[in-house]
C-alpha cells in the first residue's frame, strides 16, 4: 500500500508538474479533427504514443493523467501506458468521471456523472497500475446568474463523494471545479466563482470525511472572460487567481494545480510565472504547478499533422513547451 500523502506531494514536487493526457475518445477525437488529423481507436493511441513515448518527459512530468481508453492501450512496443510511465517514475493517473449532463432544474448548468459503480471501477484502476485520479467539474459563468449556488453544492458534494471513494480505494484524488474561460464576465468575477466553488467543495468534503492532507486541488486561473475583448496582464491574474485560492484553500492541502483552459500556450506559460512568483514572494502555503492539455499539446499536434514523418518535429515542439512551463514554476 502506497502512502497517499507521499503520492499527493510527489505529484507536485519542485520543478515538475502533470500531463492531463485524459481528454475522453470523443473529446481526443475532436481534438485530432481540429487539427485536421483522422480520428479513431488508432489515431488515439498514436496520439498518446506521440506525446508520452518521449525521452526525457519525466525530468519535469511528476504524473500523467489517462483516460480508461489510454489505461489499456500499448506503445508501438507493445508496453501497456501506465507501465511505459511508471519505467520513467512518472505516476500513472486515471480520469474516472463520466462526463457531464444538464443539472436537473437549471438546464443551462452542467452536472459531473459517474458516482454509479464508481468503487468496483477505481478498484480495477488501481489494479492496472493507477496511483491518483481526477474528476472534472464544469461551472459556467453568466453574469450575476450563473453559476446557481445548487451547481456549486451539487457538484461539490459528487467531488467530495469521489474523493472519499477514491482515498478508501489506495488512491490520490484530484478535485477539479473548473471555472469555464467562455463568457463575457470579468477577471473579478471569475475570482469570486473559483472562491464559492472551491469554499463548497471544502464544506462538503468536510461533512463527507475526506482527508483534505491527502488530496490535490485542480483549478482554472482567474482570468476576464474569452468574450470580454479583456486580456489580463499576468501580474493581474497572478493577484486575482491567489486570492481566490487565499479565501478558500486551507493551508494544509498538498498542493494546487492549474488547468490551461483554452488559453494560449504562451499565455498559460507566462500567468504561470505570474503566479507562481507570486506565491513564493507571498509565502503562499501550497505547492503550485501545472495539470495541463491543450497548453502542452497544440504546438505538438500542429507539428505532427497525423503523420509518422512528422513525430520527431511533434516530440520536439512538445518538449520545447513542457521546458518553458517548467521553467515558468521558479522564474
Ligand atoms: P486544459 O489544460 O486543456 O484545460 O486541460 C486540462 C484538463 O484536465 C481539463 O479538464
Amino acid at each position: 500500500m502506497y502512502d497517499l500523502h507521499e503520492t499527493a506531494r510527489a505529484l507536485v514536487a519542485p520543478g515538475k508538474g502533470i500531463l492531463a493526457e485524459d481528454e475522453s475518445p470523443r473529446t481526443a477525437d475532436a481534438r485530432l479533427a481540429e487539427h485536421g488529423i483522422a480520428t479513431g481507436t488508432e489515431m488515439r493511441r498514436k496520439y498518446r504514443e506521440v506525446f508520452l513515448d518521449v525521452p526525457g518527459i519525466e525530468a519535469s512530468l511528476a504524473g500523467v493523467i489517462l483516460c480508461e481508453e489510454t489505461l489499456g492501450q500499448a506503445a508501438d512496443d507493445g508496453t501497456l501506458f501506465p507501465e511505459l510511465l511508471a519505467r520513467k517514475g512518472i505516476l500513472p493517473g486515471i480520469k474516472v468521471d463520466a462526463g457531464t449532463e444538464p443539472l436537473d432544474g437549471s438546464p443551462d448548468e452542467l452536472i459531473t456523472k459517474g458516482l454509479i459503480g464508481l468503487d468496483e471501477r477505481l478498484a480495477s484502476f488501481r489494479a492496472a497500475g493507477a496511483r491518483f485520479t481526477k474528476w472534472r467539474a464544469v461551472m459556467r459563468i453568466e453574469g450575476d446568474r450563473l453559476p446557481t449556488a445548487r451547481a456549486l453544492v451539487e457538484n461539490a458534494k459528487r467531488l467530495a463523494s469521489y474523493a472519499h471513494l477514491v482515498q478508501q480505494a489506495g488512491m490520490v484524488p484530484i478535485l477539479e471545479p473548473e471555472v469555464l474561460l467562455d463568457g463575457s464576465h470579468s477577471r473579478l468575477r471569475a475570482q469570486e466563482v473559483i472562491d464559492a466553488a472551491l469554499h463548497a467543495v471544502f464544506a462538503a468534503m468536510a461533512d463527507q470525511a475526506v482527508d483534505r492532507t491527502a488530496l490535490l486541488v485542480k483549478t482554472s486561473m482567474a482570468l476576464s472572460g474569452s468574450g470580454s475583448s479583456r486580456t489580463d496582464a499576468p501580474d493581474e491574474v497572478a493577484e486575482s487567481t491567489l486570492d481566490a485560492l487565499k479565501a478558500s484553500v486551507p493551508a494544509d492541502v498538498p498542493g494546487i494545480v492549474f488547468l490551461s483552459g483554452g488559453q494560449t500556450p504562451e499565455q498559460a506559460t507566462e500567468n504561470l510565472a505570474a503566479i507562481t512568483r507570486r506565491a513564493r514572494e507571498a509565502g503562499a502555503p501550497w505547492p503550485l504547478t501545472f495539470s495541463y492539455e491543450r497548453a502542452l499539446h497544440s504546438e505538438g499536434m500542429d507539428a505532427w499533422k497525423g503523420k509518422d514523418e512528422n513525430i520527431p518535429a511533434a516530440r520536439a515542439a512538445f518538449l520545447a513547451r513542457l521546458s518553458r512551463v517548467t521553467a515558468a514554476l521558479t522564474a
